[in-house]
């Protein structure tokens, strides 16, 4: 089986796009796309909608889940706003998928996928049992997996389910994003990913005052603070993995198609993650205004910090988890040693007036690509 790799990339992502068979196409004829391009699960973002659009024209694209601790079942308002789901939204969405995909039989595999937080999952095993059932059902064609502690109960709860169904050839991809090789090691020798996504977040910053450098790539939203530039990580991941190994892909400040062609035929990678490129797309669920300062940012507006979970309190991520987003006051005060109560009480009182000088707008180094508010088609057309 082999893709046609040469028609449908003359005319994509600014005519760079148009490679002749790039080195490796595994993860195509894996996920049967054309393009080797995910459009990733982004929490707040990925709904149906995104997914189907990249899957439609010719890439893959993922929900994203998160899940829903209970204190968000509390505060509704949560919900939307850190764009955590649950199991009815989650429906929803997968729902509006099928729909926008035209997919006439329920049986027929769903060619998008859904994407968890480990780390939500382990909240709570009946509600993380439910969330990935309501994918399972759907017959999602993948399930990515990404920040967990141990991601292990998961991967063999999907493996579980997708056992009596074998015959009928049908297996969901575990997709594993990952952030040293030594994460890249276990979700291949260890938990038998399909794929894996090699996330670069370059190196942040640990203590507040120092100024931080802004060279190499940078994934947008969270990312671990320990991770290295995304062409320094994936060399040192393809040099670790066994002969074999499954298809690995680059996510991490990739906007263009120079950066497809280049990370994949100079660098080795199989395909590129792109989460930046797409929020402000139509079909994006983030909301306008953020979408606006999306559009005038340029990577040196972006900055890896633990402010945005600080002001906004969402501090139980993983250890060693921060993210990128567009520089705000809110960064400007965690700098400056602002203390904790009053970065928390200024944010909460731009929540209402959705003063984004305060509020997190998540974004990677990518960002300078993305000038207008576009189709998921258009844009991959631009
Ligand atoms: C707004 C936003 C939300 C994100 N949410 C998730 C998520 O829910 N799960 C996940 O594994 N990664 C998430 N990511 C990270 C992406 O998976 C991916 O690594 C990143 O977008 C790649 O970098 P780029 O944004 O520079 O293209 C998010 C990224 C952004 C920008």
């Amino acid at each position: 089986m082999s893709a046609d790799f040469q028609t449908p990339f003359t005319q994509l992502f600014g005519m760079y796009y148009t490679q002749d068979k790039p080195h490796s196409a595994t993860h195509c004829v894996l996920l049967e796309i054309q393009i080797p391009l995910l459009v990733p699960p982004m929490a707040g973002v990925s709904g149906g909608a995104l997914a189907a659009a990249a899957s439609n024209e010719g890439g893959f694209g993922y929900i994203a889940a998160g899940s829903y601790p209970f204190f968000i079942l509390l505060t509704g308002s949560y919900t939307s706003r850190l764009g955590y789901r649950t199991p009815e939204s989650l429906l929803h969405e997968l729902d509006l998928a099928k729909e926008l995909l035209q997919r006439q039989d329920p049986a027929a595999k769903l060619p998008i996928g859904v994407g968890y937080f480990g780390w939500e999952l382990d909240k709570d095993p009946s509600k993380a049992t439910q969330m990935l059932q309501s994918a399972l059902n759907s017959n999602v064609q993948s399930i990515w997996l990404s920040f967990g502690n141990d991601l292990r109960p998961y991967v063999e709860f999907i493996r579980k389910a997708d056992a009596p169904r074998e015959t009928h050839s049908r297996k969901t991809l575990i997709a594993i994003q990952v952030s040293s090789s030594a994460e890249a090691l276990t979700a291949v020798n260890e938990l038998n990913a399909d794929v894996v996504i090699v996330q670069g977040t370059l190196l942040s910053r640990h203590t507040n005052l120092r100024p931080q450098p802004l060279t190499g790539n940078e994934s947008g939203g969270h990312g671990s603070s320990k991770s290295p530039a995304v062409r320094t990580l994936l060399a040192e991941v393809l040099a670790a993995l066994p002969p074999g190994h499954p298809p690995i892909l680059a996510a991490g400040g990739l906007g263009s198609g120079r950066d497809i062609v280049e990370i994949i035929t100079t660098h080795g990678a199989d395909g590129v993650v792109m989460g930046t490129r797409f929020l402000a797309t139509t079909e994006s669920l983030y909301p306008e205004a953020k979408k606006a300062r999306i559009c005038e940012a340029k990577a040196e507006d972006t900055v890896r910090s633990l402010a945005f979970d600080f002001a906004r309190g969402t501090t139980d991520w993983p250890k060693d988890i921060d993210g990128r987003g567009l520089r705000n006051q809110s960064v400007e005060d965690y700098d400056t040693g602002v203390d904790y109560q009053r970065l928390r009480a200024a944010y909460d009182q731009a929540v209402p007036t959705k003063d984004f000088n305060r509020l997190e707008v998540w974004a990677g180094t990518g960002v300078g690509h993305v000038t207008k508010i576009v189709s998921v088609r258009v844009s991959f057309h631009l």
